[in-house]
Order: C-alpha cells, then sequence, then structure tokens
C-alpha cells in the first residue's frame, strides 16, 4: 500500500479542501462528526492541517489560539482507516509543531476527552494537569414525537444571550465564580478560560446560549451553553449546564433548545447534556427529557476530563 516512492507531506488547508478532507474517514465520532458541518465556519479561526500521500489528503487536524493567545487546542484529528496505526499522525503534529513554534505567547496544550486512560496517560507523561470534570448525558428523540410538546409552551424564564451578554459576563468576577467554579467555559468540548477575548472565538451561528435570572435583577442564575448542527447520523446537539437550576428554569432551558433543534430540518436527535456532578441532578435531568419525549441513551463515555498541558514545542506538543 505504501512504498519508498510514496512522497508524504503536510500543509495548511484552504476551504477548497472541504471535500476532501470531509471524506478522509466517514465513521468519526459514530456519524455524529462536527466537521462537515462546522468546518467553513471553524476555519475563520482554526487552522486546519493535512498529511497528504502523494498528494492526496489521508489526514486532517485543526488547531485553534484561544486564551488571549496562551493556549492551544487541536481538533477534529483524523487519519484514513487505510492508513491508521503506522504512526502518520506523529508526523503531522510535527509539522504542526514546527508551524507555531515562532509562537513565544503559547503556553499551554489544552483538551477535553471522555477516555480515562487518555486523560491518565496524559497526566503522566505530559505533565498535564486535570483542570476539571464534567457528567454526560445523553438522549435521543425524533423530532416529530417531541415537538408536539413543545407547542404552547412559552419562553417563561430564559433569555437568550449574545456576544455582549457574554462578554459583560466574562469581566464579572462575581458571575462567573458562582456560574463557572471550574474555572471554565466549555463549548463544544473546548474549555476556555474565562476571558472576554474568547467569546469571539466560540460564539457563532450553531451556539445557542440561554440564561435564566431571579426576576428581580439581571443576575444570570444558571445557563446552558449550546451547540448545534446536522450531523450525518441526525442532529448532534451539545448542552453545558451552568449555575443553580429550578425544575422550571432547566424545563424551560430544554424547551428552547429542543425548539432550535426542529429549525435543523432533520429527524433524529442526538441531545448530549454535560453536567456538573454534585450540583445537577442526573435523574431529575432525565425526568425533564422523558416529559419532552426524550429517552436516555448510553453513551461511551459518561466523564468528560479537561486537560492543561505545558506546551513543550521543541518536543512534543
Ligand atoms: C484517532 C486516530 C487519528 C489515531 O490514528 P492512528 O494512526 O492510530 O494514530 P496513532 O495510534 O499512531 O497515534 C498517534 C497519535 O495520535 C493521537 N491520538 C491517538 N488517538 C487519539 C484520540 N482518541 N484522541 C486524541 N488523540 C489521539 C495521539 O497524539 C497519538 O500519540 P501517542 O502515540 O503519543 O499516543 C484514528 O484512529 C482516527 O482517525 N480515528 C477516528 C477519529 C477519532 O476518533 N478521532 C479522535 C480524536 S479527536
Amino acid at each position: 500500500m505504501m512504498s519508498g516512492a510514496d512522497v508524504i507531506e503536510c500543509r495548511k488547508v484552504t476551504l477548497d479542501d472541504y471535500d476532501e478532507v470531509i471524506n478522509i474517514r466517514k465513521d468519526v465520532y459514530d456519524g455524529l462528526d462536527y466537521l462537515p458541518a462546522l468546518y467553513r465556519t471553524m476555519m475563520t479561526n482554526h487552522i486546519g492541517y493535512v498529511l497528504t500521500l502523494n498528494k492526496k489528503i489521508i489526514a486532517f487536524e485543526s488547531i485553534s489560539v484561544i486564551d488571549d493567545g496562551e493556549s492551544i487546542v487541536g481538533r477534529a484529528l483524523r487519519i484514513s482507516k487505510a492508513y491508521e496505526g503506522r504512526g502518520l499522525v506523529h508526523q503531522m503534529e510535527d509539522f504542526i509543531r514546527k508551524d507555531i513554534a515562532g509562537n513565544s505567547r503559547l503556553k499551554h496544550n489544552v483538551f477535553t476527552t471522555g477516555n480515562k486512560t487518555i486523560m491518565e496517560r496524559n497526566l503522566k507523561v505530559n505533565k498535564g494537569q486535570l483542570i476539571l470534570q464534567k457528567g454526560i448525558l445523553l438522549y435521543k428523540g425524533d423530532i416529530s414525537k417531541v415537538v408536539p410538546f413543545l407547542l404552547n409552551v412559552d419562553m417563561l424564564t430564559t433569555r437568550i444571550l449574545n456576544k455582549d451578554d457574554l462578554k459583560k459576563l466574562m469581566t464579572s468576577k462575581l458571575d462567573t465564580d458562582r456560574l463557572f467554579p471550574q474555572g471554565r467555559i466549555i463549548v463544544d468540548w473546548v474549555p476556555y478560560r474565562l476571558l472576554a477575548s474568547n467569546v469571539d472565538h466560540f460564539f457563532n451561528d450553531f451556539c445557542h446560549i440561554l440564561g435564566s435570572g431571579d426576576g428581580n435583577s439581571d443576575r444570570i442564575e444558571c445557563m446552558t451553553v449550546a451547540v448545534g448542527y446536522t450531523a450525518p447520523k441526525g442532529i448532534r446537539y451539545i448542552v453545558e449546564m451552568y449555575g443553580t437550576f429550578t425544575e422550571e428554569t432547566f424545563s424551560d432551558h430544554i424547551v428552547q433548545h429542543l425548539k432550535r433543534c426542529s429549525t435543523l430540518d432533520t429527524e433524529h436527535i442526538n441531545f448530549s447534556l454535560h453536567y456538573e456532578t454534585g450540583k445537577h441532578n442526573p435523574d431529575t435531568i432525565t425526568k425533564t427529557m422523558h416529559q419532552f419525549n426524550m429517552n436516555k441513551s448510553d453513551t461511551h463515555f459518561t466523564i468528560m476530563y479537561g486537560v492543561e498541558e505545558p506546551l513543550d514545542l521543541l518536543s512534543k506538543y
């Protein structure tokens, strides 16, 4: 399959590489791959890299620089099945490392994973630090069976938060301490430090961020940060829960997110909820989801781990 005459190269992608990148492999994240929907948006603030074999794209990874330029996060890594397990991913990562080596502001590599072995190995080998943990719940349902339960439900306690609301929130230590005790806001599995500059990074057309107050002040008591898109096997909708919910506020948030799902023009919904263990009750969450005909489903991973490791650009990142 590969011979000495084969030419392996690395380069940055352009938007024109879309088809070839998406065709690298079709089974990514069990058919819930975000790259087909998000590639064009991501490439406005990520750098995409590919590994080519005789000019044909066989692997992809994108990186983004967040946290006021101090952290890097790698996303959407994949290699063609035919070339898996040969260490080729390392060649691409070496190229990326060299490409960013001139950036002296970079201090950390951050990532999240549901895979405990990857997390533990990273802490041991790369001197990473565990920066957060969240519980993962998955619910499945069909738009046609969910929508009847959403009709005539008003948005009682929630309001949509825009970019400016988020930036304001990030600069209020009182609010961030209350809402994000683990010191990060996660959006689509990326852990961002609580900085106003990160809002421009994660806020895009795929986000739907809701807040609820106590009714008497502007104070936000609870928040859901969602990202939703159509993936090859249906809607992929991921919601991060922050703050203190009542059953009423939680139900209001879910209604709004399911309504948003119904705009995505795809029947099957895969709805993930990431909750703070010890603060949010999984049984109450499941009870509310049932009220909207969304049923709990098994997941490969039940905990999300956030890891931050020192970035050593002279060796491995
Ligand atoms: C994950 C994947 C790229 C690994 O490809 P591979 O050719 O088997 O890669 P290798 O086993 O040679 O591993 C090379 C490096 O890839 C990275 N890697 C492997 N599995 C990974 C994973 N699940 N998550 C993140 N990085 C991973 C590691 O940096 C690894 O370095 P190490 O050898 O020091 O551990 C490949 O299996 C794939 O494309 N899977 C489908 C997409 C996917 O699941 N991606 C998950 C990452 S977001």
